[in-house]
């Protein structure tokens, strides 16, 4: 799952389509909703000393050290599913926009040192859902606008 490299926003679109590609197999919504809470949640956010030291225990623990980007989402699943309903309104390229702000914790990945940098913010997420459930989180977020 790791995703190592200096071009982790070429990468995306792959991942989107290995998505699509799981879909188109039959590879049921469950699953990739199971990975996604795997990856995007813990609530109540587990204790750290700060940020950093968050995200280097959670990356390990959820298997993923290494993955250059990857946010935590502090909130219940039903809250988070909620944004698939009425508490998302529909975004381009088939995502969900939440109407409302979470606790997240945003983990990025410093090859050099090869150890993360976290911050925790209150931010509305964008995701895409499957059969009512979210099955991906969309970390192009963070970044400025594409104009
Ligand atoms: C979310 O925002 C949309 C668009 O503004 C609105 O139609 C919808 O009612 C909102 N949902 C909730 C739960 O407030
Ligand atoms: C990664 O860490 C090195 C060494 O501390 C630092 O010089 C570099 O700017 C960092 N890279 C990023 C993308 O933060």
């Amino acid at each position: 799952m790791a995703m190592r490299g200096p071009h982790p926003l070429l990468l995306l679109p792959l991942v989107q389509l290995v998505a699509c590609l799981a879909l188109a197999s039959g590879q049921p919504c469950i699953t990739q909703n199971r990975l996604f809470i795997r990856h995007h949640v813990n609530n109540p956010r587990t204790p750290a000393p700060n940020p950093r030291a968050y995200c280097s225990m959670m990356m390990r623990r959820r298997g993923i050290y290494g993955k250059l980007i990857n946010t935590f989402i502090h909130a219940s699943i039903p809250s988070i599913n909620n944004v698939c309903f009425g508490g998302g309104t529909p975004f381009p390229s088939g995502l969900r926009w939440s109407n409302l702000s979470f606790a997240i914790t945003t983990c990025i990945y410093n090859s050099s040192t090869r150890s993360y940098t976290g911050t925790y913010l209150s931010s509305r997420i964008l995701i895409r859902c499957c059969q009512g459930r979210p099955v991906y989180y969309e970390e192009r977020i963070l970044l400025p606008p594409r104009v």
